[in-house]
This record gives C-alpha cells, sequence and structure tokens, in this order.
C-alpha cells in the first residue's frame, strides 16, 4: 500500500476513484465544491431533489466523462456538528472498503473538515480508517478474489506539511493496530502463549525494543504463582513477555500490562459450548500493549514505557486448578480461587505487580476481562476504573484525543468486601452484582499506590457483524488510546 498527500487542482489528480463528502444541510466544502463546479452543478442539484441527503454512510456514485477520475465518490458525512474524529476516521474506512468492492485500486481521498480537527489529525485519521478498514483477517482461506486497493492518495487544500505528518504518524499506529488484530485473530492452536512470545520478540528485535521472556521456570521463582495457576492445566507452558521501549525524556516510566489469555476454556469452570469460539480473543489486552510499545518505537516517542503481556491458557486437566485452591501471588497476598473461569484477574495480578518491580511509575492494564461489562454498558465503549482520579482523567483525555469513546465506571470501597474469603487474604470472584466493578477492585489490591487505571475491554475487542468501516473480528480497541497517552506525556 502507497500512501501519499495531494494537492492542487482535482481536475490534475491520477487515481482511479476520487472520494468527497458532504453533511445534511450544510454548503458544499473544499473539494466537494471543486467537483460541483467541474460538473457545473451537478452535486448541488442532486441534493437539492432531495437524491442525497448526506446521512452518515449514505453514497452516490457518479460518473462524469468530464475529469479525469473517471469515478466520483460522493459519501454522506452526517451533521457536521457530529462530523469528529471517530466519525472521520470510520467515514474513510467505510468509502475504502466502498471502493475496494468496485474494483478500485488507486483511490483519491478528499473528504470534508470535521469538528475541531487538525490537520495533522485529519490525515491521520483518514489513513488510519482507511488502513485499518482495509484489513481482513481470511488469513486461511485458500484465494480470495478480492482486489486490493493499492494506493491511497489524500488530497488536502491547506498546510501540506501537517497532512504528512499526519499521514506518517496515521500509518504506523494502524500498522500497529493490524499486527494486533492480527494477532488476536490468529486461532488458539497456532498463537499459543509460546507462538505469542516469539512474536513479541520477533517485534523487538525488527524496531529497538528490548524483550525479555519469561518461561514457566523463571515465573515460578518469580512467585508469580497466581499467573502460573491459570496455565497449569494446559499442554502449553505459560510465558511473560516484558517489551521495553526506551525513547528517553524525563518523564515517569509507564507500565502497560495486557491480559494474554490465549483461549479461555474457563478451565475446570468450563463455559458452555455456545460461544466459546470466541475466547480466542480473550488475549486482546496484551495485543493491544504489544501493538502500543510498537506504535512508539516507530513513531520514536520521547517516553519511556515497559509493556508486560501475561500469555497463558486457560484449560481444564489433571494439573489444572480446582475451584477452592489457594495460590500465593507474587506481592505476597493469598487468592482463594473460586472459579477458574476468573482467571484474567489473577494473570493480571502478578504481571501488574511485575510491572511495579521492573519500574513502572504510573500503571494502565487493559483486558478482555469481564462479560458484566457487557451487561453494563453494552458494545458502545469500553470501561476504564482506577485511582486517583487524576489518572483516570488523563485516560479519558488521551481517548477523547484519539477518537476513542471510553466511560469510567466507579470504584467505591464496598466492592471489596465482596471479594473477602473465608481462609485467604481475597477470593478471585465476588457474586453476581457488579462483576466488572469487583474484577476491578481486585486488581487495585496489587498495585499499592502506583496510579493505576484498568480497561476493561471484553465488550469491544471484537464485533461479531461487519460494519461500514471495518470487518467483523478483532477491532484494535484502545491501541490509539494507549498511544496518545504516551506520546501527549512525551509532549508536555
Ligand atoms: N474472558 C472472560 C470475559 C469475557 C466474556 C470476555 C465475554 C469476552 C467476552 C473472563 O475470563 C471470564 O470468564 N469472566 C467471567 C468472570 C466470572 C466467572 C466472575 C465472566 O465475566 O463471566
Ligand atoms: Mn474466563
Ligand atoms: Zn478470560
Amino acid at each position: 500500500m502507497e500512501a501519499r498527500v495531494v494537492s492542487g487542482s482535482l481536475a490534475e489528480i491520477q487515481a482511479d476513484l476520487l472520494v468527497v463528502s458532504a453533511s445534511p444541510g450544510d454548503k458544499l466544502q473544499g473539494a466537494a465544491q471543486q467537483v460541483d463546479a467541474a460538473l457545473g452543478g451537478a452535486l448541488t442539484s442532486l441534493i437539492a431533489d432531495g437524491g442525497f441527503k448526506g446521512r452518515l454512510f449514505e453514497y452516490e456514485w457518479i460518473y462524469p466523462a468530464a475529469m479525469p477520475t473517471r469515478r466520483v465518490l460522493l459519501a454522506g458525512a452526517g451533521k457536521s456538528d457530529q462530523c469528529d474524529l471517530r466519525v472521520l476516521r470510520r467515514l474513510a474506512g467505510a468509502v475504502v472498503r466502498q471502493a475496494r468492492n468496485k474494483g478500485v485500486k488507486r483511490v483519491c481521498l478528499a473528504l470534508q473538515e470535521a469538528q475541531g480537527v487538525l490537520p495533522e489529525q485529519h490525515a491521520a485519521a483518514i489513513i488510519d480508517g482507511a488502513l485499518t478498514g482495509l484489513m481482513e483477517p481470511d488469513l486461511y482461506k485458500e484465494k480470495s478474489d478480492r482486489t486490493e486497493v493499492t494506493e491511497i492518495q489524500l488530497w488536502v487544500a491547506g498546510d501540506e506539511d501537517a497532512a504528512r505528518r499526519g499521514l506518517d504518524r496515521g500509518q504506523k499506529i494502524a500498522a500497529a493496530i493490524n499486527f494486533g488484530r492480527w494477532l488476536a485473530e490468529e486461532p488458539s492452536n497456532i498463537m499459543t502463549p509460546v507462538r505469542a512470545a516469539e512474536e513479541a520478540q520477533r517485534l523487538a528485535a525488527d524496531n529497538k525494543l528490548q524483550c525479555e521472556i519469561l518461561g514457566e521456570e523463571e515465573i515460578r521463582a518469580a512467585g508469580m504463582n497466581s499467573l502460573l495457576s491459570v496455565s497449569l492445566g494446559s499442554q502449553w507452558p505459560p510465558r511473560v513477555v516484558v517489551l521495553t521501549y526506551k525513547g528517553g525524556g524525563n518523564g515517569p516510566t509507564l507500565g502497560l500490562v495486557g491480559k494474554g489469555v490465549t483461549f479461555d476454556t474457563g478451565g475446570i469452570s468450563i463455559k458452555p459450548a455456545l460461544d466459546m469460539h470466541y475466547m480466542k480473543y480473550d488475549m486482546c489486552g496484551a495485543a493491544a500493549v504489544i501493538s502500543t510499545v510498537y506504535a512508539l518505537a516507530r513513531l520514536e516517542a520521547k517516553v519511556n514505557v515497559i509493556a508486560i503481556a501475561g500469555f497463558v491458557e486457560n484449560m481444564p486437566g489433571g494439573r489444572a486448578t480446582r475451584p477452592g485452591d489457594v495460590v500465593k501471588a507474587a506481592n505476597g497476598k493469598t487468592i482463594e480461587i473460586i472459579n477458574t473461569d476468573a482467571e484474567g484477574r489473577l494473570v493480571l495480578a502478578d504481571a501488574l505487580d511485575l510491572a511495579r518491580k521492573r519500574g513502572a511509575e504510573r500503571l494502565v492494564d487493559i483486558a478482555t476481562l469481564t462479560g458484566a461489562i457487557k451487561i453494563a454498558l453494552g458494545t458502545a465503549t469500553p470501561a476504564v476504573m482506577g485511582s486517583p482520579q487524576s489518572w483516570v482523567d488523563d485516560l479519558l483525555h488521551a481517548a477523547a484525543d484519539a477518537g476513542e469513546r471510553l466511560w469510567q465506571m466507579p470504584l467505591f470501597p464496598e466492592y471489596k468486601d465482596q471479594l473477602k474469603s473465608n481462609i485467604a487474604d481475597l477470593m478471585n470472584t465476588g457474586g453476581r452484582f457488579g462483576g466488572a466493578l469487583t474484577a476491578a477492585t481486585f486488581l487495585q489490591q496489587f498495585v499499592a499506590d502506583t496510579p493505576w487505571a484498568h480497561l476493561d475491554i471484553a465488550a469491544t475487542a471484537w464485533t461479531e457483524k461487519d460494519s461500514a468501516w471495518q470487518t467483523r473480528g478483532a477491532t484494535g480497541v484502545m491501541i490509539r488510546t494507549l498511544v496518545e497517552l504516551a506520546t501527549s506525556s512525551a509532549a508536555s
């Protein structure tokens, strides 16, 4: 895929398709206005006739003999006061998918300006949306008859340097997101804990990252019995990946911790067969932290980050953890494992503790942690919980600046009562009520007083249906936010 910034007269554009956009009730902007003028007001009359309203993801194909790009796609951007970074990114994804469906190879995107979006962000969002929109996970199909888009031109009227910076940034972030999505899409017989660690190692070797991998013996020696307990039913040994990116700067070291359950059967507390196959995506948190440091390395961000991915497979087996077993975590706390299906928190407990021991001064963990968050918030947004509030606010701001949704959920002291065990310091489940919140409260017991935020992406890391802008499957949610969090701390 080639991507570049172009400017000047649209009549000179060399491409198979030119895409412009419009919003309901607004005057045509920029490129759309130019096309309209070149076609003697064709777009204006289409809109005046009510043939095109400008609703988001509404399309009108035009075949003007008079223009060198023989096809024009007029795309609806929705109401302009709602056309923000996130909508713009999705619009870009949607139009390149439309273009690909028509066999277009070289496409020129000339989408409208969006609400409060700077030229650099505009370019980054469009190329990000396009590249993540074109990603297809049909890894194991014998052949595909799809024609691929080979060239994306980003047409801008204004600051070309800013657009080029945005294009570069957006391409790097999108590549990292697609890498993470691929990790999650690979089936669990391929993407085992061992293979996942090898992928991290390969990434590190290619990208100025340090990589250390702890195997079963090192994990046991480090006292990480909580994480280890999850892997015992599996024929695959656990792997803890420690990826370090030293970009410099004098900000605090950021620790990113990801849940990497390569398959979650539930263990002895086994899950029902229906929908169990989805549990290959129970490693999206780990994929997100690896993708984030990959992006930061390629962006040469001036930050120091340590990413820890805890890879395990949660299986029943002769050596598997039983409900009622007690383990001692690396921080010395004992855990009564009531339900072996609440395994993510067992992995993160030791991984968070390791991040602190390796020098992380701020913590963010990310995990497909609970079905309960899907009940609470649906699939519209991931959740954040943590303390202090200022650190949670940093995450909320980073999400807003990255064009991703994020919603805070509470961590009231009462939730801790639900985790009281008779024989150990904690139980790993807190009953039926507030399941996402008791899970987060469990994690809080392993971060001491280090600022910490927890992202529950169980409801958002995977989609069951194709959308206009993206194929179904792994979404790469929150990678943009984590990159933004890290790079904005470098800037300030
Ligand atoms: N990996 C699951 C959570 C999950 C559910 C992710 C649906 C994606 C989609 C997690 O390990 C789990 O099984 N959680 C249990 C916890 C319960 C046993 C306390 C849950 O949410 O049901
Ligand atoms: Mn589980
Ligand atoms: Zn799980």
